[in-house]
């Protein structure tokens, strides 16, 4: 772990693992802990710091994985607790570090906790979940909804009472109000730091607390929820008492206390939240000694336009001035970037080039979904081969997750394409994906893959990049433009998100230094500087 530098993740870039998919070391059709252990020189070759590691925990895996049984144990599906020991200690090696993916608002129902709460109401676990009364005449105690659908609460029978679980049925929600809760919490997160990551990802922070009076949500407004879509009345709430409550910040406080005594750790709380409320969010929950980083959702919804980005970065130093983000276009929980971002007759290697390269050079922390990289589409699950419960649900109005979370294309040449070899998949892997598997890309300058390492080696060589304050500069609606800069070096980065070229004469700029990603070095450009269709250009200039 760095000592020298423990604040290493304000300039480093995270790659996010879903391991259920990323690379089957046993040939049973799903990823397990050694195939990432076996894919660490990839991960060498991109140039990412850190790795984020979706739940591999002992699970029933409903929500496959994110309904954790055991937060300490590794599931038999993911390997043993040694694998996880051998992953740590090769990628410590190669100056790789991991992150592990805390969920901790909730548990899976066969946790045992749980399995005692709800089976004996003298249960000494009893206040570790949120137990209700039903109204008289039945019905739920309040106004809260799932986001997985339906009603927040479930009925007990055996205790005649309802529990409260935001997501699924099968995921009852920890009361965070315990102190033997928050205990817990804390005693799992220096159990993980014990055995040498590098800090966590933080499962729906905001989720923690709830309202103890459990007073209605109000109507809201603002129907942009992030993680929800029209199809979801969800959405329909503003979430006011069934999360973002007050309490969560002293929690956090005592979180940031311990992280403190692993020096050069990291948190990064994930805030699913409307928009007009997520970055005050972010700014008070990185404030102080809390939290080192927030998740935003702005780039995950919205549209690939100037204005909107403009707007969003704008807003970020305005709301959130001192907090650093982490900034995605892409997670296992929504459309995969070159689907959503892609307007009519726009190649996917196009918008992964530009994204990507819009990513690695914002003022935040940038976060990479597995396969990004190399523009994967989404992928279009037929119902009878759907896995994930909220597409279930929502069919076909939503169809879930499942779209994101196909296995890696590795070989196009190889039978379940270097993913896996004579097992079937857990999720298809479309002919689409074999034509962009790493092998074919490895082989093309120009893809999106050779742009992506390109690019991650030009932010590690640039501080203005990694660390540089930020101004966004007025554009138009077809160029997003702002300064990177730091210690006397200026980058301005340029994005064309338009069918039409732009010149940037008009800005004085007629010849200048520029890195556009198809050489690995900045080269002075004679001008005139015009930036091609969905393209980009960094320009740079030295005091
Ligand atoms: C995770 C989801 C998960 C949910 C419940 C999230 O925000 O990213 O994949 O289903 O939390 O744990």
């Amino acid at each position: 772990m760095s000592q020298e530098n423990p604040d290493w993740w304000r300039g480093g870039a995270i790659y996010q693992i879903y391991p259920r998919s990323f690379s089957d070391s046993r040939q049973r059709g799903w990823g397990d802990l050694n195939g990432i252990r076996r894919r660490l020189p990839y991960l060498a070759s991109l140039g990412v710091d850190v790795v984020w590691v979706c739940p591999f925990f002992k699970s029933p895996m409903e929500d496959f994985g994110y309904d954790v049984e055991d937060h300490r144990r590794v599931d038999p599906m993911f390997g043993t607790d040694e694998e996880f020991d051998l992953l740590i200690a090769e990628a410590q090696s190669m100056n790789i570090k991991i992150m592990v993916d805390l969920v901790l608002s909730h548990v899976a129902k066969s946790h045992r906790w749980f399995q005692d709460a709800s089976k004996n109401p003298d249960s000494e676990y009893s206040d570790c979940f949120v137990w209700a009364d039903a109204k008289p005449d039945g019905s739920p105690p309040n106004n809260w909804l799932s986001i997985f659908g339906g009603s927040a609460w479930a009925w007990n029978s055996v205790r005649c009472q309802y529990y409260l679980h935001n997501f699924l049925v099968s995921q009852p929600d920890l009361n965070f109000h315990d102190p033997r809760v928050r205990a817990e919490a804390l005693s799992i997160a220096r159990f993980w730091l014990e055995r040498g990551v590098s800090g966590f990802r933080l499962d729906t922070v905001n989720f923690y607390f709830h309202d103890r009076e459990l007073r209605d949500n109000p109507a809201t407004d603002h129907r942009d929820e992030a993680l929800t879509k029209d199809s979801n009345p969800y959405g329909f709430q503003d979430h006011i008492y069934d999360k973002n409550r007050p309490e969560v910040l002293s929690f956090l406080s005592e979180l940031g206390a311990l992280m403190r005594e692993y020096p050069g750790t990291v948190t990064l709380g994930e805030i699913g939240s409307i928009r007009k409320r997520s970055w005050s969010l972010i700014r008070d929950y990185t404030d102080g000694d809390r939290l080192s980083l927030c998740y935003t959702f702005d780039l995950l919804g919205g549209t690939f336009s100037a204005p909107y980005i403009r707007d969003t970065l704008r807003r970020s130093l305005r709301e959130a001035p001192n907090a650093w983000p982490c900034w995605a276009y892409a997670n296992h929980d929504v459309e995969r970037s070159a689907t959503r971002l892609a307007p009519d007759g726009v190649a996917p290697d196009t918008i992964a080039r530009l994204s990507n390269s819009l990513l690695l050079s914002l003022r935040g922390t940038p976060c990479i979904y597995q396969g990004e990289e190399l523009g994967l589409e989404e992928v279009s699950v037929p119902f009878e081969q759907l896995q994930d419960p909220y597409g279930v649900e929502f069919w076909p109005d939503y169809v879930g997750r499942d779209g994101c979370r196909t296995p890696m294309p590795w070989e196009h040449a190889k039978p379940g394409c270097g993913f896996t070899s004579d097992a079937e998949p857990w999720l298809p892997i479309p002919e689409a994906h074999r034509q962009r598997a790493v092998s074919v890309q490895e082989e093309d300058p120009d893809s999106p893959l050779n742009h992506f390492r390109r690019v991650v080696a030009m932010r590690r060589r640039e501080p203005a990049l990694q660390i540089g304050d930020m101004s966004v500069l007025d554009g138009s609606d077809q160029l997003l433009s702002y300064v990177r800069s730091h210690e006397g070096v200026s980058v301005c980065c340029y994005f064309n998100l338009s069918g039409e070229s732009v010149s940037l004469t008009h800005l004085g700029l007629e010849a200048a230094v520029i890195f556009d990603g198809r050489l690995d070095d900045w080269r002075q450009e004679a001008g005139p500087l015009t930036i091609e269709p969905w393209s980009w250009v960094w320009v740079r200039s030295a005091q």
